[in-house]
């Protein structure tokens, strides 16, 4: 019997991250000041997060140490297995290895406890009461409610309207975790008003949410604010599934040729392919490919520019792909993937030419994920999905040319609780998107004015 899962014992948990910062070959731009347009110090987002995180944000060490506490957290799900895709290669009649790695074994169901834990640890240790956030699906707020359940902090979290409404089943877990969940845009914060004044049906959008997170976090010094994706730090607190990936394809005595992650703020696809970024800085022939939907193209059609993070214009601006903070996509169900910019260090990567950015409609994605599940079983998240449906397409093109070809996959999270979006498709009820060229003129005319970065694509 061939093997399907690659299990790394608990001794081979990671003891470090990677922190890609210290081989980039074009170091990134600072972040911005939002009020003076000057590069961000410590002192400047010292009132949103706690000083460990700045410090790993700016740090140019290569290998950054996982606190014991960290670790022994981190032993509730980690490491996660490596599972050769046998079924979907035979069902697509393949010459290609298909491995995926699966982070929807963790509690919150995707990889987004991998930060979460640290964000709470480095949170609890500086003093934090209570942690305000935003999310998107509910994936990144149930994650971290998760994390401050383990720590005994507080959580609340704004959560994006559309998914708010479509996905009652992750407030319910935060609530269930401990945290308290609001639809966003909410009439607790100024942000979440002026947006409610101007549209009171607004679906809501991550960057309004941010801005309404942002806004609660610095209404007292007890609380901070904590991302789930696009900030450096985030990225390094993912690569503990690469690095435990290499460690399994090398049991397998594999490499990979082609490496795949779905990309909406960018954490899960920069967590699983950084260590084979390096790699490929050093020589590798790897194709590096994040996935981004078709209805919310930052990587694709997006200029990278200096942007602010949020709707409301609170946070730094912070060099990347963007469509411009006040675009508001399309309300598809990979809610997780409906953010405007994208991780600076991801936005680097794509202008070195390191990463391939793809962008693909909603219908093929679903169809990718159906599949997925009626051969290997697992019913992906939505966001998942777009990574399934490229890895499929790329199996299908090794067939063509006849080639062999490793491709890794990251399966970033479950979809059990996002099977509305699985009856809307199998019932007729989605469509694909064509995203106006002039929708995202209109919001990129914001950012005109803005700082420019040196490799500005405006
Ligand atoms: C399962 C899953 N995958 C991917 C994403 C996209 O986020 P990121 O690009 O930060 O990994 C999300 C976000 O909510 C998610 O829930």
């Amino acid at each position: 019997m061939e093997v399907k899962k690659i299990f790394l014992p608990e001794s081979e948990l990671p003891r470090q991250w990677y922190n890609i910062q210290a081989d980039m070959p074009t170091p990134l731009e600072p972040p911005l000041h939002p009020g003076t347009g000057q590069p961000a110090g410590p002192d400047d987002l010292a009132p949103i997060f706690p000083m460990p995180l700045i410090e790993q944000e700016v740090s140019q060490e290569r290998w950054i140490d996982i606190p014991e506490e960290i670790l022994e957290k981190y032993l509730i799900w980690r490491p996660t297995p490596l599972y050769r895709a046998y079924n979907l290669e035979k069902y697509l009649d393949t010459p290609a290895k298909i491995y995926f790695k699966n982070e929807g074994v963790s509690p919150a169901g995707s990889h987004k406890p991998n930060t979460a834990i640290a964000q709470a640890y480095y949170n609890k240790i500086s003093g934090t009461k209570k942690i305000c956030t935003e999310t998107g699906a509910g994936q990144w707020g149930s994650a971290l409610a998760f994390c401050c359940s383990l720590f005994g902090l507080e959580c609340k979290v704004y959560m994006v309207k559309i998914s708010f409404q479509q996905k009652p089943y992750r407030r319910m877990m935060m609530e269930t975790w401990g945290a308290n969940c609001v639809a966003s845009p909410s009439n607790e914060t100024k942000a979440g008003q002026s947006i409610l004044a101007k549209n009171p049906d607004s679906p809501g959008s991550l960057g309004i949410a941010i801005s309404e997170a942002v806004e609660a976090a610095v209404a007292s010094e007890e609380n901070k604010y904590s991302l789930g994706s696009v900030l450096n730090h985030v990225m390094l607190h993912q690569t503990v599934n690469g690095l435990e990936c290499q460690k399994q394809l090398a049991i397998a005595g594999d490499y990979p040729d082609v490496v795949i992650g779905c990309a909406g703020g960018g954490s899960n696809f920069a967590g699983n392919c950084l260590p084979f970024v390096r790699d490929k800085i050093h020589g590798k022939d790897i194709d590096i490919i994040g996935v981004e939907p078709a209805s919310c193209p930052t990587m694709t059609r997006g200029p990278f520019a200096y942007d602010f993070g949020d709707t409301v214009q609170m946070t730094p601006l912070l060099a990347m792909h963007t469509l411009g903070h006040s675009f508001v996509p399309e309300p598809i169900h990979a809610g997780g993937l409906r953010y405007h910019g994208m991780a600076p260090i991801i936005s680097q990567l794509v202008m070195d030419n390191l990463i391939r950015p793809v962008a693909i409609q909603q219908m093929e994605t679903f169809q990718a994920g159906i599949t997925f599940a009626r051969t290997e079983g697992f019913i992906s998240a939505p966001e998942t999905n777009h990574a399934v449906a490229i890895t499929i397409r790329e199996a299908l093109k090794a067939k063509e040319e006849g080639k062999e070809k490793v491709i890794l996959m990251n399966w970033s999270g479950h979809g059990l609780v996002d099977m509305a979006a699985y009856e809307a498709f199998l019932h007729g009820k989605l469509a694909d998107h064509e995203l106006e060229e002039e929708a995202i003129q209109q919001a990129l005319e914001e950012i005109a004015p803005l700082p420019k970065p040196r490799q500005y694509t405006g």
